[in-house]
C-alpha cells in the first residue's frame, strides 16, 4: 500500500467527532488528536474547561465547538442529543467523560452509586442512541467508549466504577453485535493507570503508586497523549473491521 493511501486510511477529513468530558484529561488529548487528524470536533462538557480546549484549537486553525451538558442528568441529556443529532452530522461520538469515587463498599450511599453509574454508564448509552440512530441511517459511524482496566478487574473501594466499567464493555459488544451489519463500528479504549484528576489520590499515596508503578512493564505512568493515537485508529477507515473490541492502552499491565 503507498503511503498516500495509507495516510488516508487514518485521515478523519471530512468527519465531525463529539468528545465528552474534553475539557480536560484524557477527553482533552483525544479532542486534540481527532482534530490533529481532520476532524471537526464538538466538546461536550459542563463548565468553562471546554471552552478554553476549544479555544486551543480554533487558535491553530482547526475547527471546533462546545456543548454544555451534565452528564449526570440524563432525562434533560437524552432530549438535547436528540436536538443536536438533527442539527450535526456527528460520524464519531466519544464517550469519555468519567468519575471515580474510592469509598468502602459498605459506605457507598445511593446517591454516590447512581452518580457514578449515571455518568459513567447511562450518559454513554443515551448519547449512543441519540447519534448511534442517525449513524446507522447514514450507514457509517464510530463509537468509542472510554472503559477501564476496571472493566476487567474489581478494583479495590471503587465497586461504583468498576461496575460501570464492566457495564460500558458489555454495551460496547452489544451496540457493536447490533450496528456492524449498518456500518457502525461501536468499540473501546482501556487506558492503563494515566496521570490524570482521576488518578490524583493514587499518585499522591507513595506506597501505592510505587506498587501501581512496579506493575507497569512500561516503568512510566501514562500520560493522556498516550490515549489519542488508539482514538484515532478507533475513529478512522483505519478500523472498519474492528467492532465490538475494547484496546487496552496500559504500558503493559495487563500483561502481567
Ligand atoms: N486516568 C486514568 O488512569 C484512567 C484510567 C482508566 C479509565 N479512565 C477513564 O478516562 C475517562 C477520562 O478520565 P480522566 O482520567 O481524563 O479524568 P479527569 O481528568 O477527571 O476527567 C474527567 C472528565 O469527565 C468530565 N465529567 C465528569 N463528570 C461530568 C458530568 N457530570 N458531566 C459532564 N462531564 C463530566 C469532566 O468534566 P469537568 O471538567 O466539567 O469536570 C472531565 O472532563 C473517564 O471515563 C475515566 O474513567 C481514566
Amino acid at each position: 500500500m503507498i503511503t498516500a493511501e495509507v495516510r488516508e486510511l487514518f485521515s478523519l477529513e471530512g468527519r465531525t467527532a463529539l468528545i465528552t468530558g474534553a475539557g480536560r484529561g484524557i477527553g482533552k488529548a483525544i479532542a486534540c488528536g481527532l482534530a490533529g487528524a481532520g476532524a471537526d470536533v464538538v466538546l461536550a462538557g459542563r463548565n468553562g474547561s471546554v471552552e478554553r480546549t476549544a479555544e486551543l484549537l480554533t487558535e491553530q486553525g482547526y475547527a471546533a465547538s462546545t456543548v454544555a451538558w451534565d452528564l449526570e442528568h440524563t432525562d434533560t441529556l437524552q432530549q438535547e442529543a436528540r436536538e443536536l443529532a438533527q442539527e450535526r452530522s456527528i460520524d464519531i461520538l466519544v464517550n469519555n467523560a468519567g468519575i471515580i469515587e474510592r469509598t468502602p463498599s459498605v459506605e457507598v450511599s445511593q446517591a454516590q452509586w447512581r452518580r457514578v453509574l449515571s455518568v459513567n454508564l447511562d450518559a454513554a448509552f443515551v448519547l449512543s442512541q441519540a447519534f448511534g440512530a442517525a449513524m446507522i441511517e447514514r450507514g457509517h459511524g464510530k463509537v468509542i467508549n472510554v472503559a477501564s482496566l476496571l472493566a476487567f478487574q474489581g478494583g479495590l473501594r471503587v465497586a461504583s466504577y468498576s461496575a460501570s466499567k464492566h457495564g460500558i464493555m458489555a454495551v460496547t459488544q452489544a451496540l457493536s453485535n447490533e450496528w456492524a451489519q449498518h456500518g457502525v463500528q461501536v468499540n473501546a479504549i482501556a487506558p492503563g493507570y494515566i496521570a490524570t484528576a482521576n488518578t490524583e489520590e493514587l499518585r499522591e499515596d507513595s506506597a501505592r503508586s510505587a506498587e501501581i508503578l512496579a506493575r507497569i512493564p512500561s516503568a512510566r505512568w501514562g500520560e493522556p497523549t498516550d490515549i489519542s493515537g488508539a482514538a484515532v485508529f478507533l475513529a478512522s477507515r483505519a478500523s472498519d473491521y474492528v467492532t465490538g473490541h475494547t484496546l487496552v492502552v496500559d504500558g503493559g499491565w495487563m500483561a502481567r
